[in-house]
């Protein structure tokens, strides 16, 4: 028991931890969900805009990675890791930060700042809506990458140190940043546009197979404004975490599925089937590793784009009746 807890704080004094995509990757997933933007949502997005963004959402998707040295609370809503080798995501049982504290993780932060823009000054407290949109967009970048969703004993696999190529990193810093920089490097000159445009051309010509699916959003996972009129008055997802789940009818069970989990679902699985395969601590990755993985990272920027652009999209549609009590 105590060495396990020596080793445990021992990884975490010695490792410092990666916040999510680096800044090429959330560049790309808000470049690719500018393009999907509705006019109402364009118009919603530009008014919230810090001056210095010059009206470009791309342009601030690395703010929240920018302040978490000085906004420390932050640094937990960057990702929701689970339990050592189980695949599957759960929010009541995934979604705390170090000390326990509930909803304070990625999928916490993307339902938080997600209902503080869709009910803006309704929801009783101002919040800076600017910020709520800039770590909205940041996180559901965040959400898709899939050590995001890791194992807690390795954090992520920032845990796991080993080489890629000839250089020494850790595996989390693998998808955060390594697979796309050598792409850039292999296949695109190093610009990165060119590297978006060539993602935007396969959405287009629909390499990806099931790209219909990625934003779809029934009532299940798409709560709208009567749903979130409800969680005002009873917080059910927190409910649903301390009561007996199974219990409850299916009318709870739909926040508990609800879209950002399902992302987090995917990108756990993923670390399973791709990320930690093959990448064992000391190991050293190379072109297998490279070549049969970026198609993936490709996807998830993408998917990130498409996803966060139906979100604004929802939050900012004009046709919807504005939140009333
Ligand atoms: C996750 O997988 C484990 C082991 O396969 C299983 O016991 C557990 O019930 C699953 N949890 C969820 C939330 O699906
Ligand atoms: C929700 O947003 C507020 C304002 O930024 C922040 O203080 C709080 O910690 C956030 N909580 C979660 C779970 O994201
Ligand atoms: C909202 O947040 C942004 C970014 O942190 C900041 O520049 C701005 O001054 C804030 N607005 C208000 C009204 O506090
Ligand atoms: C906006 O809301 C209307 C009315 O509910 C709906 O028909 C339309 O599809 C919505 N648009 C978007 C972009 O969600
Ligand atoms: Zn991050």
């Amino acid at each position: 028991m105590i060495t396990w807890i020596g080793r445990v704080l021992v990884l975490l004094v010695l490792i410092p931890r990666s916040y999510g995509w680096g800044r090429e990757g959330h560049y790309a997933t808000c470049k690719i969900a500018e393009g999907y933007l509705s006019e109402d949502a364009v118009a919603g997005v530009t008014k919230l805009l810090p001056l210095h963004a010059e009206g470009e959402l791309a342009a601030v998707c690395s703010w929240a990675d920018e302040i978490r040295i000085h906004h420390r609370w932050s640094g937990a809503l960057h990702f929701a890791d689970t339990p050592d080798f189980l695949c599957n995501y759960s929010y009541c049982r995934d979604c705390h930060d170090s000390a326990q504290l509930k909803d304070r993780c990625v999928t916490g932060g993307i339902y938080n700042y997600t209902k503080q823009l869709k009910l803006g000054p309704d929801s009783g407290i101002t919040y800076n809506l600017t910020e709520a949109l800039m770590f909205l967009a940041h996180f559901i970048g965040d959400v898709h990458q899939p050590l995001h969703a890791g194992f807690l004993g390795d954090l992520g696999g920032n845990g796991v140190t080993l080489q890629w190529y000839s250089q020494k990193t850790n595996l989390h810093r693998v998808w955060d940043d390594m697979i796309i920089e050598s792409a850039l490097k292999t296949y695109y000159n190093g610009n990165l546009m060119t590297m978006i445009r060539s993602i935007q051309e396969n959405m287009l010509n629909d390499d990806f197979d099931d790209i219909s699916s990625w934003d779809s959003c029934d009532a299940t996972v798409c709560p709208d404004t009567y749903v979130l009129i409800l969680l005002k008055s009873v917080d059910c997802r927190i409910m649903a975490c301390y009561d007996n789940v199974y219990s409850l009818t299916s009318f709870l069970l739909f926040f508990y599925a609800s879209m950002e989990v399902r992302y987090a679902s995917e990108s756990i699985n993923l670390a399973c089937k791709f990320a930690y395969r093959n990448a064992t601590p000391g190991s050293t990755l190379g072109d297998d590793y490279f070549v049969s993985r970026l198609p993936i990272v490709e996807k998830r920027l993408a998917q990130g784009g498409v996803r966060l652009a139906a979100v604004l999209n929802r939050i900012f549609n004009s046709s919807l009746p504005i939140a009333t009590e």
